[in-house]
């Protein structure tokens, strides 16, 4: 059972190598212990690696057995189950923590108007959490130095849906479960997984996690293709605005936010 909880212990940082405080943002309970997403003081959030890699595979395997529609997807995508615990560490220390950080930013630039819609743990926790799904997907896929195939890129783009699979039946927020699956859309509802009738998911929220994984998605390396500076990644998402995609107060938050930071 996974519990949202702040603990503060003392213990290494894996990040830092050294002793100090930090919390736990996301923890699985397995047998009474056990634990998932980090943060130190400074805010950064990581997995707990190295002699817990068991303990994460166990975690993730327990998530699965839990429910069944995580092994039919796999089985009807035909992806062999295999829990990847290198890309998810990989992941919390880089990816999903800067979307993190850059989320946080967007947020705290809003408008009052649009900040009252969501609430900053459930952006902070979606954000940390989003890419959970990579976890199932083939490191072969995830990690192809090229464009990906039709078939390859259909198994990528699950990847949204099994986050939300996975976490669902932890003790996560609703808003944040539903942000973590439709990271991937957009204003105009032309992304993915398809919107389900009835359900609508805060567009802010959406536009917030949205923007800023992709924005950190292009300011980071990729296997196909450099790291952008910020102007050609800022000037990528203005077309996004300008195609109806982004909502502008939404860049205009991560405009003004990323004036005054180094991200
Ligand atoms: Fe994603
Ligand atoms: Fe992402």
């Amino acid at each position: 059972m996974l519990q949202i909880t702040i603990k503060i212990r003392t213990m290494i940082n894996p990040v830092k190598k050294k002793r100090e405080n930090y919390s736990l943002r996301g923890a699985v309970q397995i047998n009474r212990s056990s634990f998932f997403v980090f943060s130190d003081n400074s805010g950064r959030t990581f997995l707990k690696r190295g002699r817990d890699e068991k303990l994460q595979k166990s975690i993730v395997q327990n998530m699965i057995d839990l429910n069944p529609k995580i092994k039919g997807l796999l089985k009807k995508y035909k992806i062999k189950p295999s829990i990847n615990t290198k890309t998810l560490n990989e992941l919390a220390d880089g990816h999903m923590n800067e979307t993190c950080k850059v989320a946080m930013g967007v947020y705290n630039s809003l408008p009052e108007s649009l900040k009252c819609e969501i609430t900053e743990n459930i952006i902070k926790e979606a954000s940390m959490l989003h890419d959970l799904g990579k976890v199932l997907i083939p490191a072969k896929i995830l990690n192809k130095p090229a464009r990906l195939n039709i078939k390859e890129r259909e198994i990528m783009n699950i990847h949204s849906t099994l986050g939300y699979e996975l976490l669902k039946t932890q003790r996560i927020n609703e808003e944040t479960l539903e942000l973590v699956k439709y990271h991937h859309q957009n204003l105009k509802h032309t992304g993915y997984p398809e919107m389900e009738e009835n359900i609508y998911p805060s567009d802010i929220g959406v536009q917030i996690i949205s923007i800023s994984d992709k924005y950190s998605a292009l300011k980071e390396a990729r296997v196909y293709r450099r790291k952008l500076p910020r102007i050609e990644a800022l000037l990528i998402l203005y077309k996004e605005v300008r195609e109806g995609k982004i909502h502008p107060e939404i860049y205009n938050a991560l405009i003004n936010f990323v004036k005054n930071t180094e991200l």
